[in-house]
């Protein structure tokens, strides 16, 4: 997606090799205008997938998962990482490990909310090492429900996450893929464009 891609261009930094920050449009400051063009190209994409609700996890997935559900017109729901006060029964839950945070966290989800007969788009903002879309993906098979794809704003293609999703068989489409962050410098993934 040019629009995301000019963006990390223009106000993403590279702290590191690893690590890009885009604190100003996705990860603390929000831009509306992208996130609204993010939700329209996810609904482009997953639109014959006849999807029935999106499952995101907190923070920084709400802002793009809520706008493709506007555009697919289906709720949203966000999976917790902190235990909830009000919701504490009938949640269905998956471990994540992040390899960033050396730390493993419970994700859950209340079981009203999604369930057999679902198919699910999971959205999130980045994918490293495909820890928090697999954990995801758990939740929706937990509640019987289908997995009809997997929507990343930006994959770092060098970590391992992108491989492992699709070789465990998910439909995973990023909007943008970064092939390497070597020298301060972001360089995406050749896409062939067909006409
Ligand atoms: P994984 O789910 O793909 O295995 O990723 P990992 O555990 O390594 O990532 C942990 C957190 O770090 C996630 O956010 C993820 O979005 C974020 N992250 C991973 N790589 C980058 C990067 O290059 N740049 C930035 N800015 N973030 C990255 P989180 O802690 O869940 O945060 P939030 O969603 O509450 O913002």
């Amino acid at each position: 997606m040019e629009l995301l891609k000019d963006k990390i261009l223009n106000d993403g930094i590279v702290l590191n090799e690893n690590v890009l920050k885009v604190d100003s449009f996705i990860n603390h400051q929000m831009d509306p205008f992208l996130m609204k063009e993010i939700g329209k190209e996810f609904a482009r994409i997953f639109r014959e997938e006849n999807i029935t609700k999106i499952l995101t996890i907190e923070s920084s997935g709400i802002a793009p998962a809520i706008m493709a559900g506007l555009e697919l017109e289906v709720p949203v729901i966000f999976a917790r990482k902190r235990q909830s006060l009000t919701l504490t029964n009938d949640l269905f839950s998956a471990e994540v490990y992040s390899y960033t945070k050396q730390e493993t966290s419970k994700i859950t989800v209340s079981n009203k909310y999604i369930g057999k007969g679902d198919n699910v788009l999971i959205i999130d903002d980045f994918l490293a090492n495909g820890q928090a879309a697999i954990g995801l993906a758990e939740l929706v098979k937990k509640a019987n429900a289908n997995v009809s794809g997997i929507g990343i704003l930006i994959e770092k293609s060098f970590q391992p996450g992108a491989d492992t999703i699709r070789a465990k068989g998910y439909r995973l489409e990023s909007l943008a893929r970064i092939l390497s962050l070597q020298d301060k410098n972001v360089q995406f993934v050749e896409e062939v464009i067909q006409k």
